[in-house]
């Protein structure tokens, strides 16, 4: 694992924008996970800068999202869709039908997991992962517990999940306590991770990330098993840490 060490949110969400256009440039074809959250809005809002700026160009980009809530169809404002059409879809010239994200309204949502980790595949798996991580050391909604073979499934979140999460919602028990989430094989299976992470409420996660063992019950740490991860955090998530990377 490679750790970028950066100043603040903004730095870190300067050059996470970087890595991704850089990539992006590299092959236009380049194929996306993305996640939703605090963490990643400031990048986007770069990478809607930078389109306007420079023209940066998302045609013939595919992007996966890591997960969804349960219950909530496309237009309901908590959902992930949602999410990610407001704060970059809507703003740079992808074509939102190569935008997947797991359908949280699905009538049968077994048959959801099943169909995304298909579509996954039929694709060739994706290029470039950008994950947050839970305070509880989760990816996508893989909570501690999950197992590392899991592939896309459904999840129960975890009472701290809801009770970060619920900041977005008028009252804690609107927030869902489902989720469709990519496994974390899936996860694995990407080619290239982006890890980012801001802020004093990640430092015990980081420190159980860099320096703990791999186990399922910190999710996280199976990203120690990924050849290709990139860290960019911020001082308040690692300063002062005792990083032991490769
Ligand atoms: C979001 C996701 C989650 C978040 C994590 C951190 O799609 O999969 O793993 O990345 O919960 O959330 P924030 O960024 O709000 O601290």
């Amino acid at each position: 694992m490679k750790i970028i060490e950066v100043k603040d949110y903004s730095e870190m969400s300067q050059k996470a924008a970087e890595y991704i256009i850089e990539k992006v440039c590299q092959n236009p074809k380049i194929k996306l996970g993305l996640a939703t959250g605090g963490t990643p809005v400031g990048t986007y809002k770069k990478l809607i800068e930078d389109h306007q700026k420079n023209r940066t160009s998302y045609q013939n980009v595919t992007t996966f999202n890591l997960d969804e809530y349960i219950g909530l169809s496309g237009e309901n404002k908590n959902s992930y869709r949602y999410f990610m059409d407001e704060q970059l879809f809507n703003h740079i010239d992808i074509n939102k039908q190569n935008t997947n994200i797991p359908r949280g309204d699905s009538k049968d949502i077994e048959e959801e997991c099943q169909r995304y980790e298909e579509l996954l595949a039929k694709y060739g798996g994706i290029d470039l992962q950008i994950l947050g991580i839970g305070s509880n050391g989760h990816i996508g909604f893989n909570e501690p517990g999950t197992n590392f073979t899991s592939q896309t499934h459904v999840i129960e979140l975890a009472p701290s999940t809801i009770n970060a999460n619920a900041r977005y919602f008028n009252r804690i028990e609107e927030v869902p306590t489902k989720a469709v989430t990519m496994g974390i094989s899936t996860i694995m299976k990407s080619k290239e991770i982006l890890l980012l992470v801001s802020g004093e409420t990640k430092k015990q996660a980081m420190s159980k990330l860099l320096n703990g063992n791999v186990t399922e019950s910190f999710p996280a740490s199976v990203l120690k098993n990924h050849p290709y991860v990139t860290i960019i955090a911020d001082k308040a998530a690692v300063s002062g840490l005792m990083i032991h990377s490769e």
